[in-house]
């Protein structure tokens, strides 16, 4: 069993000025694949605040997954991807290049996200885009093979000859 934070990053939702429907969608797709739900958070698109809350998961190993959703986007607030890069130790590129390659048969709009993704310490990061619709499309794109590269992290597997 894994855990898994989500780490939403929205002013209006920071505000409570729009309600946070994409966390509850990550919650639910996570919660049916058997992750266990360790953290929910609602911050500001704040350099420092992200920076703080990544660190602080990834250090005190907290969680083995982190999902953030929000702030992949053109919006001068937008830092989401700057931040985790600012942060991990190691890229996974293939992850944000699927998410991206397979949402531009949904959107071209898909090509608007500039969300990353890469490990630090036991932890991996992924962004998500903002949207409920496109957290949902991204997520349940990925969430299957998360856990094999999960497995080969924490070192509880190192057999990849099944694919
Ligand atoms: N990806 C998928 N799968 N579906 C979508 O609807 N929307 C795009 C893109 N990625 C979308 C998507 C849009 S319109 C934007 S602006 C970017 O994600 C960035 O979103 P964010 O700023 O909310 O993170």
């Amino acid at each position: 069993m894994f855990k898994v934070a989500i780490i939403c990053m929205s002013d209006k939702g920071f505000q409570g000025e729009r309600e946070d429907l994409s966390t509850k969608v990550i919650e639910e797709i996570m919660l049916k694949k058997g992750y266990i739900i360790v953290k929910k958070i609602l911050i500001p698109d704040e350099k420092e605040i992200i920076k703080e809350n990544l660190i602080s998961i990834c250090d005190n190993n907290i969680a083995n997954l982190i999902l953030t959703t929000g702030g992949t986007g053109f919006s001068k607030r937008d830092v989401t991807p700057e931040v985790t890069e600012e942060i991990i130790e190691r890229r996974t590129p293939g992850i944000s290049e699927a998410i991206r390659n397979y949402s531009m048969g949904i959107t071209k709009r898909a090509m608007l996200s500039r969300a990353t993704s890469g490990i630090r310490k036991d932890t991996l990061i992924i962004n998500l885009p903002g949207s409920p619709k496109a957290v949902r499309e991204s997520l349940e794109y990925i969430v299957d093979e998360l856990k094999h590269g999960l497995e080969i992290l924490l070192g509880t597997t190192s057999d990849c000859a099944r694919k």
